[in-house]
């Protein structure tokens, strides 16, 4: 989705606004601009265009002197991908320039009364209207400042925002706004930094302030002042952040997609790390604020998330079910969200989000509060929207996930629901034994995960058969039949195949009309009690001369079985599991020449419905 970034200081603000233009390209964009004050009485100076960054890097000029400018990266919503459409947007005379993260609902009605004052659009975006609302506040009212504009404009907006305002009259001045968007500031010295994503300002200072729904903060190379909608002024001192800019770069692996599935080994060190108690064979998870006897009273468990976070949701149920014998469910956020659920004493929630800043899943969250749930985040997003808004949780600690497909949070989210129904299943029936048994299971996952990840090039094998077809099956039962649905994701979302999954039991029952010689099937069979009857399904399939390829566990009898996994604890194979379905789609995608960091119409954070 759209990144915005800013910058006012000391230094040349051009190179800066690029470099954090780049750091949020993973985002997902489909053209970008820049807007800087240029000269020494200055004037704005706006270039934009649609498509690559190095498309407006081709527009630039060589010599520029401005220390102030903002950046954006786009994802239409309103209006086609073209140079007139992507940000910055200006006022009718060209001195105000905005860019804008979120949705202006209300744009319509807006454009039109400003249009009936014979103000002229040069877009069809929505952020456009604030360009020219603020204009209007100016003129209506010549003597306010910058901020008091952007504020009294700001009170006439229904939707959501993370906007970055300047005006050629307020040198050195950036207003910065946010509601429903995220939003930060990095303070440096004598200079401040604005963006919507803290990859795009980390690499400079990691003091950084979180804006609040509502905040509006005057951001000057002397400081900050955030003040509130109405005009108060909000204390808030920066924080230092811990994230690791080496998160940001590729370390020598060609793709982003490649180093987060080789990092899932530290991941699930960081996530397990002093989180597994030995002695009382549990979990300790102090976060999630509750008491033995909150615990005890929990009689459901309900889960949401969008896309690959609702995945691992659906199978982090399945985990908590079987440990904690708790009835436990999960659901796409937006769907929870507008069918009017019903709220429960006596269930908890859970919301799972990478980002933390998912629209529809920060919505679901406030529609549970609203009721009187509580919910509790799995988030990875230190500080993030569904973070602060939720009742307590646990960070997954992965580190920056730039490319758009979910993997490392994808299983140290699978490891934290392992967490969770330990602790849930120790404060009930769980032996301790059968406690230990977990620990255990869980302490073995980086080394297994390790041997898994030196097992790629036999996936690599694999994946240079699937890529020649345009259709493919994943089946699996149980927790496999969640992977069956996240190997397709993948694979669809980042080679293009299309790619569904289906209960193996559902296949006789409608799917197997299309089993054939050029749709090929993947089949999860873990070593369960159900390996006679996925090798069964698998028998279907071949008999309709469909191919199958098999990510087999253990001793499973087949002779499919080229991606093989070891042996493990049934609550740690669904991570074990995941490896050479992420492998398999990565190397597919290579094999069919696709941009796996960012595949086409996809967004790493969609912060709007
Ligand atoms: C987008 C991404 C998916 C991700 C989903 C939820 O659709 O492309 O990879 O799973 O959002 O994101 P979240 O940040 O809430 O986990």
């Amino acid at each position: 989705m759209c990144g915005v970034v800013g910058y006012v200081g000391q230094q040349q603000v051009l190179p800066l606004l690029l470099e954090g233009l780049r750091r949020l390209e993973y985002r997902g964009y489909d053209s970008s601009g820049v807007a800087i004050q240029r000269g020494s009485k200055p004037q704005l100076a706006v270039f934009k265009r649609q498509g690559k960054l190095e498309n407006l890097v081709a527009t630039l000029p060589a010599k520029v002197r401005a220390t102030c400018g903002i950046g954006h990266t786009r994802w239409a919503t309103h209006g086609e991908p073209n140079d007139v459409n992507a940000h910055p947007h200006t006022d009718a005379a060209a001195q105000i320039a905005v860019v804008h993260n979120g949705i202006v609902e209300n744009a319509s009605e807006l454009r039109a009364r400003l249009q009936a004052k014979g103000i002229e659009f040069q877009s069809e975006t929505d952020t456009e209207v604030l360009a020219h609302l603020v204009a209007e506040q100016q003129t209506l009212l010549p003597e306010i400042d910058l901020t008091t504009a952007v504020r009294l404009s700001l009170k006439q907006v229904v939707g959501a925002y993370g906007i970055l305002v300047m005006d050629e009259r307020e040198p050195q001045t950036l207003v910065a706004a946010r509601l429903g968007s995220p939003l930060l500031l990095g303070v440096g010295d004598k200079e401040l930094f604005a963006a919507s994503d803290l990859g795009a300002l980390v690499r400079h200072t990691q003091q950084v302030v979180y804006l609040e729904e509502g905040d509006i903060a005057t951001l000057t190379p002397k400081g900050y002042v955030i003040t509130t909608m109405d005009a108060q002024i909000r204390q808030a001192l920066p924080v230092t952040v811990a994230e690791d800019a080496e998160s940001f770069d590729k370390n020598g692996f060609a793709h982003f997609t490649l180093k987060e599935i080789h990092e899932q080994v530290d991941v699930l060190q960081r996530v397990l790390g002093g989180r597994l108690d030995e002695r009382f064979a549990t979990a300790r998870l102090d976060g999630l604020n509750l008491s033995a006897k909150d615990r005890l009273g929990v009689r459901r468990i309900k889960i949401l998330g969008c896309g690959s976070a609702f995945i691992a949701a659906s199978i982090g149920a399945r985990t908590i079910e079987r440990l904690a014998r708790i009835p436990c469910d999960a659901e796409p956020a937006a769907e929870f969200r507008y069918r009017n659920p019903i709220i429960e004493e006596d269930t908890l929630y859970f919301a799972v989000s990478q980002s933390g800043e998912t629209f529809d899943t920060l919505a679901a969250v406030q529609e549970v509060q609203r009721k009187g749930g509580t919910v509790l985040g799995i988030v990875n997003n230190v500080g993030s929207s569904i973070a602060r808004a939720c009742d307590g949780g646990l960070y997954l600690h992965a580190g920056a996930e730039i490319a758009v497909v979910s993997t490392k949070t994808f299983t140290a989210t699978l490891a934290a629901f392992c967490l969770i129904g330990l602790y849930f299943a120790r404060g009930r029936d769980l032996s301790h034994s059968e406690g230990i048994a977990v620990v255990q299971a869980l302490q073995l996952l980086p080394k297994q995960v390790t041997q898994l990840l030196e097992q790629a090039p036999g996936y690599a094998t694999v994946a240079k058969q699937v890529a020649r077809f345009d259709h493919a099956y994943f089946v699996g039962r149980n927790e496999g039949y969640y992977l069956a649905m996240e190997g397709s994701l993948k694979l669809k979302e980042i080679s293009y195949i299309h790619a569904e999954a289906y209960a193996a039991s559902e296949l006789k029952h409608g799917p197997l009309a299309l089993v054939s010689e050029t749709t090929p099937t993947i089949a999860l069979v873990p070593e369960d009690d159900l390996v006679a009857k996925n090798l069964s399904t698998i028998a279907e399939v071949k008999a309709r001369k469909g191919q199958v390829w098999v990510v087999g566990q253990g001793a499973v009898p087949s002779d499919n079985a080229q991606m093989q996994v070891m042996s493990a604890h049934p609550i740690t194979t669904p991570i074990l599991m995941a490896l050479p379905l992420q492998l398999l789609a990565y190397y597919v995608a290579l094999e069919r020449g696709c941009d796996v960091d960012q595949p086409r119409n996809l967004a790493k954070s969609v912060t709007v419905e």
